[in-house]
């Protein structure tokens, strides 16, 4: 009976305006997205810049925290997502109020009454308000634990710490049952506040405040929330499934995993973003309802008739022109911002930042290594990189090899090097039956097949295994030739090498090839020749701080070679720019994994894991 009756107080009013309340979420979000995401950003680098850092890592955000400049913008920053709240409360009042009189309003009418009311709203009830508003915006979201409706979440560190301290999970919950508990007791003021005339009215309310009615609009309050997880946890799963199905149906079983976990994070942003237009104009309603039920004070629901004329008035040019104004400064003033953030590698959204998944040789598990086949598959298992190796043939010609020796990987007579052997003669080898008799077709290619049979579906990290001046410069050539530039890099364990071509070509980007490795990473770190490392695992894992002091001169930091899951999680943690591995579907697996809830990623895995 409760819940029949609260879900036709939620709905009733939207049912005349339901196209003018999609129209205004999907106008508000894309205002949030455009605006406020890239303004947020831009606090951040300045909160970066302003302490001398570039990026922070987990063992810096403590200090970070704690540092006045951070705590003032943090402040600043929920002042300005509060007022963005406040304004979408005060628009959706306007919505709900013709709703209940069974009235329409049109989009253009409820922006006009919309942007109106907005500057009095906060210029009469300022801390009151924005208070409210950040109340209720945080009460809702504390109740969608899930991530697909949640639109905060604690960063991973910040929560492990909570999870660990007993004491400071106790604070936490106290903490949150403290904001529902006062916005319970609060939040029947906020359609009085987001009107016009209705201040008043809001204090009158505070005497009729009662317990029991209380307890009403908590279980209201809970029945609500815990339904709308339950809606969007079940769509979301159903979507997972669809496409685990299709993928099943065109790709195969062993791309199941890793495509749906990469997957989640397309189908995470787009529901959590339908789930922030459902979860706040439901919840609103639902506090407009208590309003109605329990605190009956019909002047507050609508303004009187001369207001609302006047409110509905086309707005004056000066107005006009200085909304456009403060929307082109606000688009003009977050334009770069916009560009680093879709432009740079490691994304400021953080359901983006992944490391990169290198196939190590092709993907060597699955074909022979360092052929076109190999190449094809890790396309084909759509990894961000393909690496390969080169080394030059008798003749002088660049070919796909990783040994000196052709006859691991190749039906050539034990101990023939590449280099003892013509480009024709290394071409009539079999270089595909080691690895299986279904590759027994498969030749040895030239570097420049590998080029462009990658290019434009894949990049490329190509390794020089040899330091031959031929051999550079026909790196030189393929990369002036088919403009490589945006889309291979070339490796090298010589770093005079790696000189060489810079300083031939600085456009082409290096990567250093570290092993073993004694002695001090100031000098590679400030080589202007070197724009990236690729480390061993275990040197890594020794060196954990290379990591952020490369990070912090711009250089990538990537690891080679990563078969073993735990290590992958490692390196995930450790927060590397890229995985060079064997298995770049286990990878991409556990690369993705981190942005989804564990329990989901073990029950996918249960389902779809080989
Ligand atoms: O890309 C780095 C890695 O490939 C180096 O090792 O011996 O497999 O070429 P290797
Ligand atoms: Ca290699």
């Amino acid at each position: 009976m409760f819940l029949k009756t609260m879900w036709q107080e939620i709905l009733f009013p939207f049912r005349k305006n339901l196209v003018t309340l999609i129209c205004f979420e999907v106008f508000y979000r894309a205002a949030g997205i455009l605006v406020v995401f890239p303004f947020a950003r831009f606090l951040f680098t300045l909160s970066l810049r302003w302490q001398g850092r570039t990026h922070i890592t987990n063992r810096m955000l403590a200090d970070y925290l704690q540092s006045p400049v951070t705590l003032g913008l943090l402040a600043g920053l929920l002042v300005v997502a509060a007022c963005y709240v406040v304004g979408e409360l005060i628009f959706l009042g306007v919505i709900l109020e013709h709703g209940r009189r069974e009235e329409r309003i049109g989009f253009v009418d409820l922006l006009r009454i919309g942007i109106r009311r907005i500057p009095g709203g906060l210029k009469r009830h300022h801390i009151r308000i924005v208070s409210l508003a950040a109340l209720f915006f945080f009460a809702v979201e504390i109740l969608h634990i899930s991530p697909i409706a949640g639109t905060l979440a604690l960063p991973p560190y910040v929560a492990e710490q909570i999870a660990d301290i007993f004491i400071l999970r106790l604070v936490v919950i106290f903490f949150l049952a403290g904001i529902i508990i006062l916005f319970l007791g609060t939040a029947h003021h906020l359609p009085a506040l987001v009107r016009p005339g209705g201040g008043n009215t809001a204090k009158r309310t505070a005497a009729r405040y009662g317990g029991r009615r209380q307890l009403v609009m908590a279980f209201e309050f809970l029945a609500l929330n815990i339904s709308l997880n339950i809606v969007f946890y079940a769509l979301f799963t159903l979507i997972v499934l669809l496409v685990a199905f299709f993928v099943h149906i065109f790709l195969g079983a062993a791309f199941i995993l890793g495509i749906v976990l990469a997957t989640i994070h397309g189908v995470y942003f787009l529901l959590s973003l339908l789930a922030s237009m459902i979860l706040l104009p439901l919840n609103y309603a639902l506090v407009e309802s208590w309003k109605e039920r329990f605190f009956r004070f019909g002047d507050v629901v609508m303004p009187p008739a001369e207001t609302r004329a006047k409110e509905r008035r086309p707005l004056r040019p000066l107005m006009k022109a200085g909304l456009a104004f403060l929307a082109a400064a606000f688009l003009v003033g977050n334009f770069f911002t916009v560009r680093d953030i879709l432009t740079e590698e490691r994304s400021a959204v953080d359901y983006f930042n992944r490391p990169r998944i290198i196939a190590h040789r092709g993907a060597s598990m699955d074909a022979p290594e360092n052929t076109l086949v190999a190449i094809e598959e890790a396309i084909r298992q759509r990894t961000d990189y393909v690496e390969y190796d080169v080394r030059l043939t008798k003749d002088g010609e660049a070919v796909l090899m990783h040994d000196a020796t052709l006859s691991r990987t190749t039906n050539a007579p034990s101990g023939t090097r590449v280099s003892d052997l013509t480009l024709a003669e290394i071409r009539s080898l079999d270089a595909g039956s080691w690895f299986d008799e279904a590759f027994a077709e498969e030749q040895v290619p030239t570097l420049e097949e590998a080029i462009l049979h990658a290019r434009g579906r894949t990049r490329q990290f190509i390794e020089l295994k040899v330091a031959d001046p031929r051999l550079e410069a026909e790196v030189l050539r393929l990369f002036a030739e088919h403009d490589l530039y945006d889309e291979a890099r070339v490796l090298s364990f010589d770093i005079e090498q790696l000189r060489r071509i810079k300083q031939a070509d600085e456009d082409i980007e290096t990567v250093y090839l570290v092993g073993l490795f004694f002695g001090s990473i100031t000098p590679i770190v400030e080589d202007e020749a070197i724009d990236h490392v690729a480390v061993e695992m275990n040197t890594l894992r020794e060196n954990p701080h290379w990591v952020e002091r490369l990070k912090r001169n711009d250089k990538e930091v990537h690891v080679w070679t990563v078969n073993d899951r735990d290590l992958m999680r490692e390196a995930v943690r450790l927060e590397v720019d890229g995985i060079i591995t064997d298995l770049p579907l286990v990878a991409r697996e556990i690369a993705y994994e981190k942005n989804t809830p564990t329990f989901f990623a073990e029950v996918l895995r249960l389902l779809f894991g080989q």
